[in-house]
């Protein structure tokens, strides 16, 4: 099982010296992924195609430990995810919990699971921000991709969260089915009073990735999203907030992901086990540690997993000798193993990359693929327990 090789001896460093502690930060943010359960399908899910695997979710006091434990690091905000963090029966009891420590507390959910009632209780236990997710601006198209009719419940729930005195956040994911409705999404977004709205073009880890050549936007349909974007940007200015997250495979330069490995961000995997962010699993080489086994402390400040890409020694050229590596990390470091099979590559998003031919290569299969007729085209895989049980071998 997981967690047996969780316990592998020799997962866990051990023994920095005080010098090396003092070049690493604190968690700031603390991502809790608190189940890998969801009602929605959504095939441009980030979560682990093989997520059917994991099977025992930390407990209540578990996850309580885990929040004590990255508080007592530093640790200020606090995402509550998943899957869908309202499949936890003790989500009430999680929320209350954390914002009592002190955290910033966000909620990022799909809406389902949530009512009126729900969402008053949560505001009384402290939860300060709430992030609705919409698949698309049209009941049929929302459906389709999120596998269920949900989208009238969405729309019921972005009002109830307004209504219960949050500020109205909606996130809608991107990608090349649903980005020419770029207008109808911010006229829905304006429609329900919403205060942000994240456009942000799927990024392609986990399902997405499976699923690239039918998800990866054409260039003329993001230019077109983006000058409508701007041009809401302009008209709703001091009223509702948008914000356009760049697609990274129509960039020269890679992102600066998680802000850099080991640097800011904890996540923590309904099974308890600690990762440098959301996709680390996958790496080669990964010891996986869980928090039932080691300390927070311990695996943050110790463990090779979390150590392992920090800093600038573990860069190969281009990015060794680079003069913006202090500015974006090399990228990705899951993007780099995906593409090239080196998680210590430049992520081939940089043109610096002896990769970068990667990205333009996958950028002509997602046209081809579009260009196929109906009947051609490939069917898109949805995130569910089954498509994951036959991924994995189950
Ligand atoms: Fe893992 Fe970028 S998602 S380092």
């Amino acid at each position: 099982t997981g967690s047996e090789q969780n316990k592998a001896p020799g997962s866990i460093a051990g023994s920095l010296s005080m010098t090396d502690r003092s070049n690493i930060r604190q968690p700031l943010w603390l991502l809790a992924e608190l189940t890998y359960a969801c009602p929605l399908q959504c095939p441009y899910c980030s979560n682990p195609m093989d997520f059917a695997k994991i099977k025992s979710e930390l407990t209540t006091a578990q996850w309580v430990d885990v929040f004590k434990q990255a508080r007592a690091m530093g640790a200020t905000q606090l995402g509550l995810s998943g899957g869908e963090p309202l499949a936890r029966p003790d989500i009430i009891e999680l929320i209350t919990e954390a914002r009592n420590m002190g955290f910033y507390t966000n909620l990022i959910t799909s809406g389902i699971g949530l009512n009126e009632d729900r969402a008053k209780a949560f505001k009384e236990a402290g939860l300060d921000h709430i992030q609705v997710s919409f698949q698309a601006s049209s009941e049929d198209l929302n459906n389709l991709i999120a596998g269920t009719n949900a989208f009238q419940h969405k729309i019921d729930m972005a009002r109830a969260v307004k209504a219960a005195g949050y500020p109205m956040v909606l996130c809608f994911v991107t990608h090349r089915q649903n980005i020419d409705q770029i207008d109808e999404i911010l006229d829905l977004a304006i429609n329900l009073d919403a205060d942000y709205v994240e456009l942000a073009t799927t990024q392609f880890y986990g399902w997405a990735m499976h699923n690239r050549d039918q998800l990866l936007p054409m260039k003329e349909q993001l230019e077109r999203a983006e000058a409508i974007a701007h041009e809401y940007q302009e008209k709703q200015k001091g009223n509702m907030k948008i914000y356009y997250v760049v697609p990274d495979y129509y960039e020269v330069r890679p992102k600066a992901c998680m802000n850099g490995w080991g640097n800011v961000f904890l996540t923590i995997t309904p099974d308890g086990t600690a990762l440098p962010c959301h996709a680390a699993r996958q790496l080669p080489g990964m010891a996986l540690p869980n928090i039932r086994d080691y300390s927070i402390d311990e695996i943050w400040n110790g463990s090779t997993d979390f150590n392992r890409f920090r800093g600038y020694e573990w860069m190969k050229e281009p990015c060794r000798s680079c003069s913006e590596k202090t500015k974006d990390f090399g990228g990705c470091r899951c993007q780099a193993y995906m593409l090239t099979g080196d998680p210590a590559a430049a992520d081939p998003v940089c043109d610096k990359s002896p990769h970068h031919h990667l990205i333009s290569e996958a950028i002509q299969r997602g046209r081809d693929e579009a260009n196929k007729s109906a009947g051609d085209a490939k069917p898109l895989v949805f995130r569910n327990p089954k498509n994951s049980k036959a991924i994995s071998g189950l």
